[in-house]
C-alpha cells in the first residue's frame, strides 16, 4: 500500500496531554489546562437547552446546508445567505480552501511561526509552500506581498497570530490587499478577532466588500465556548464559496452544533462578559509579567506568549508537575517562550505563583 507522496513526512498531530491523563500520572487532585485557547467560562447557558432540544432527533441527518443557521450569522453580520459556508470548526473550513483551490505546484504564503493548518493542508495538496518569518512576532505584510507570483494561488494571514496573539491594523491589511493581485486568494484567520480591544482591528466585512478574493475565517470554538462542537465558519464572495461547497462533506456539522451556534451568536452578553474578562486577565498578566521581568508580545487573543528566559521545556515539565498545562514554545518555534491561554483569574493567578516558584528553581545563571 502506498500513500499519497504528498503525506509521507507529516507527523501525526499530537493533542496537548488531556486534563485526566496528566492527574493519573502525576497523582496530581486539581489540573489547570491553559494551553489550548479555550473558554475558561464554558459557553452561555442557552446551549445547554438547544442541545437537550435535540436529542430526540439524535437519529436524524443534520441540515447538511445549516439553512437557519446561515440565516441568523448572514443577519448578523449584515452579508447575503451565500456568502456563507460551514466547516466542523474553521480547521474543517481551512482543509476545504486548500482542496478546492490548490493543486500540485501551486504557490501559497504563510507566515512562520503561525497556525500550522495552513501549511498541513497545503502540503497534502501538494502545493509549495512560501513561509515569510514573522517581524516581531507580526505577519510581515509587505514582506509577504513580495513573495506574491503569478503561481501564487492562497495567502494565508492569522490575525491575531496563533501563535503570538498580536495583530496587523486595518491599514497594514487594506494596504496589502491593495496590492495582492485579484486572482490570489487572501484567507483572514480571525479566530480570534472578538477578544481584540484595541480599535486598531481590521474593519474585514468592509475589506471583503471592496476585494472579491478575501475569505474571512470565524470560529464558535473561542469566544463562543463550543469547541468540542466543532464549528466555525467561512465568509467571502459567492463564487468562491460555492467552490468551497462543491468539496464539503454533506453532513459537516452536527444538528448540536448548529442548534448550539444559533443561539450562542443571540446571546452577545455572554460574549461582553468573556471579552472583558479576558482583558482584566490579560492586564494581570502584563502586570505579572512586568514584575518578574519577563517580555511578552502584544496580546489580542485570549493566550499571551511570554519569553521566560530558559529552555521552554524545562519551565512546561515545571509547570505540569504543579498541574498547570501551557504550550511550550519548543513545539512551536519559540524555544525560549511559553503560549498561555487567559483562564478566569483564579486559575491567572494559580499560574502565575507557579511561575514564579519554576523561575525561582531555575533560576538563569548570570
Ligand atoms: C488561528 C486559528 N485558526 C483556526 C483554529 C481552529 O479552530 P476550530 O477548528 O476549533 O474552529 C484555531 C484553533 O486553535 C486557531 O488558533
Amino acid at each position: 500500500m502506498q500513500p499519497k507522496q504528498t503525506i509521507v513526512h507529516l507527523p501525526v498531530y499530537q493533542p496537548g496531554k488531556p486534563i485526566e491523563a496528566v492527574k493519573r500520572e502525576l497523582g496530581l487532585k486539581e489540573v489547570i489546562k491553559l494551553a489550548s485557547n479555550e473558554n475558561p467560562f464554558g459557553c452561555s447557558p442557552k446551549v445547554k437547552e438547544a442541545i437537550e432540544a435535540e436529542l430526540s432527533s439524535i437519529s436524524l441527518y443534520p441540515d447538511g446546508g445549516s439553512v437557519e443557521l446561515t440565516g441568523v450569522i448572514a443577519e448578523h453580520l449584515g452579508v447575503e445567505t451565500n456568502q456563507l459556508v460551514f466547516g466542523a470548526g474553521s480547521d474543517e473550513v481551512i482543509l476545504m480552501i486548500a482542496r478546492a483551490f490548490l493543486v500540485p505546484g501551486d504557490e501559497t504564503i504563510m507566515a512562520t511561526h503561525t497556525f500550522p493548518q495552513y501549511k498541513h493542508n497545503a502540503e497534502i495538496e501538494g502545493a509549495v509552500c512560501i513561509e515569510v518569518p514573522l517581524k516581531d512576532g507580526t505577519h510581515d505584510l509587505p514582506a509577504m506581498l513580495s513573495k506574491v507570483t503569478e503561481r501564487t494561488k492562497i495567502v494565508w494571514i492569522c490575525n491575531p497570530n496563533n501563535p503570538t496573539g498580536t495583530i496587523n491594523s486595518h491599514q497594514e491589511t487594506a494596504d496589502f490587499l491593495a496590492g495582492v493581485p485579484a486572482n490570489v486568494l487572501v484567507i483572514l484567520d480571525e479566530a480570534y478577532c472578538e477578544y481584540d480591544l484595541s480599535g486598531q482591528y481590521p474593519k474585514s466585512l468592509e475589506l471583503l466588500e471592496k476585494h472579491k478574493n478575501v475569505v474571512l475565517l470565524r470560529t464558535f470554538s473561542k469566544i463562543y465556548g463550543l469547541a468540542s462542537l466543532r464549528i466555525g465558519y467561512g465568509v467571502g464572495h459567492p463564487e468562491v464559496i460555492r467552490s468551497i461547497n462543491q468539496v464539503r462533506e454533506p453532513f459537516n456539522t452536527s444538528r448540536f452544533a448548529q442548534a448550539a451556534a444559533l443561539v450562542a451568536i443571540q446571546d452577545q452578553e455572554f460574549i461582553d462578559f468573556c471579552r472583558k474578562a479576558n482583558a482584566s486577565g490579560l492586564q494581570y498578566m502584563k502586570e505579572q509579567f512586568a514584575r518578574l521581568g519577563l517580555q511578552s508580545f502584544p496580546a489580542h487573543g485570549n493566550f499571551v506568549m511570554v519569553d521566560v528566559q530558559r529552555p521552554a521545556e524545562l519551565v512546561f515539565d515545571a509547570l505540569l508537575r504543579k498541574g498547570i498545562i501551557v504550550r511550550g514554545g519548543h513545539q512551536l518555534g519559540f524555544p525560549t517562550y511559553l503560549r498561555v491561554t487567559i483562564g478566569s483569574s483564579e486559575q491567572n493567578e494559580k499560574f502565575i505563583t507557579a511561575l514564579e516558584q519554576v523561575l525561582a528553581d531555575t533560576a538563569v545563571q548570570a
